[in-house]
């Protein structure tokens, strides 16, 4: 398939080249986009025809559900029933923003976008050239991350132009993401929210507003994944080529219980590559790669590097671990998904 490529600058955007990708969306066909999470791969949400291209272009199975883009609040009133109090301040404070609600959908909504389930998640974006796309188009836009399935989510625009030109009937080349992990799901349909997906909206941000919020227990164990009540959740996921572990205990403990894993593989003649806070970069023998200074930084650089450790040939790549608080719950859910739940104790 011939792919449409779109450069398209946030600061000063070329409204010709935004229209001539919404068209494309409006015509059923697929467009892949830049968010403030990570790239998206859309189509039209309320024509089914349009969104089994979707699943086609990632190799996803269909009974993973996808997420409905809109441009304005008021949209969610055509797509969802039973939009309580909690939705309402849910989108008035965070919207346009990285979280997504589900809400029991209305008949519109096929099934196919829904991956068979009587409920539809809803996100409005804040990013302006998605915010411009969705407009452009004229219809809601299911997207999920713009990936093939079970790889690590598009955060930079050279990752979707390697990974999906001539899978898609166009893409727009937008620069990096700002959050670099996908937006927080939060499940409102029954009486106690719950947040089905971390990210960068976390539990406490949102019981400020609504109260208690419960996150799916689920999550936490790999016995217990199976259960988990976003249908994407429960697939491998977020996997480079090279193994991954997760190195968990006091810091130097890590380091050294790293650097000993390190010597082993090399005697083996295998290549080790380690993620790590910056200012633990230099202590490592092996390739280490530093995912930043801050949570914040560690959420926005970590798809990206996990990539980064194929491209140079890494056979085992071991993780610091990362405070399970506040975004931390995100990364450690996204690194836990990466690594197959296997964890080293130091
Ligand atoms: O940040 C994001 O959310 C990105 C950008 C492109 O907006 N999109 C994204 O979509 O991450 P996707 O499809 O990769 O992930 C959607 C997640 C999956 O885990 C899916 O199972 C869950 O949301 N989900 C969607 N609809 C659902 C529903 N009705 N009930 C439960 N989980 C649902
Ligand atoms: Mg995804």
């Amino acid at each position: 398939m011939k792919t449409i490529i779109s450069k398209i600058n946030e600061k000063d955007i070329d409204l010709d080249e935004i229209k001539k990708q919404g068209k494309l969306l409006s015509e059923g066909k697929t467009v892949i986009f830049p968010t403030e999470t990570v790239y998206g791969l859309g189509a039209n949400a309320l024509d089914e025809n349009a969104v089994k291209k979707i699943y086609e272009a990632k190799g996803r199975p269909s009974d993973n559900p996808l997420i409905v883009h809109i441009y304005n609040k008021e949209e969610v009133y055509d797509l969802a029933n039973d939009i309580n109090e909690k939705a309402k301040e849910v989108m008035n404070k965070f919207w346009p923003g990285p979280i997504t609600i589900i809400l029991n959908k209305k008949s519109i909504v096929p099934y196919t976008t829904s991956g068979g389930l009587e409920t539809v998640a809803i996100r409005m974006p804040s990013h302006k050239i998605a915010r411009e796309i969705i407009k452009q188009a004229g219809v809601p836009i299911a997207a999920p991350s713009a990936n093939i399935s079970g790889r690590p989510s598009p955060t930079k625009a050279n990752h979707v132009y390697e990974e999906m030109n001539g899978r898609v009937d166009g893409i727009v080349l937008g620069g990096d993401s700002n959050f670099g992990l996908e937006s927080t799901v939060l499940d409102l349909t029954s009486n106690t929210p719950m947040i089905l997906r971390p990210g960068s909206i976390t539990k406490e941000d949102l019981e400020k507003v609504i109260g208690e919020v419960q996150i799916d227990p689920s999550l936490a164990k790999k016995e217990d994944n199976k259960k988990a009540k976003a249908p994407g959740m429960k697939y491998t996921h977020y996997s480079p080529d090279a193994d991954v572990f997760i190195v968990s205990g006091n810091e130097d403990a890590i380091i050294s219980k790293i650097n000993d894993l390190t010597i082993e593989n090399t005697s083996k003649g295998l290549n080790t590559g380690v993620m790590c806070l910056n200012k633990n970069k230099d202590k490592y023998k092996a390739t280490s790669i530093g995912l930043g200074d801050t949570l914040e930084e560690v959420a926005s650089n970590l798809f990206d590097i996990l990539r980064e450790m194929d491209k140079n040939n890494i056979d085992i790549v071991y993780s610091e671990e990362f405070p399970n608080k506040g975004v931390g719950q995100a990364i450690m859910n996204r690194l836990l998904k990466s690594a197959g739940y296997k964890i080293i104790k130091a």
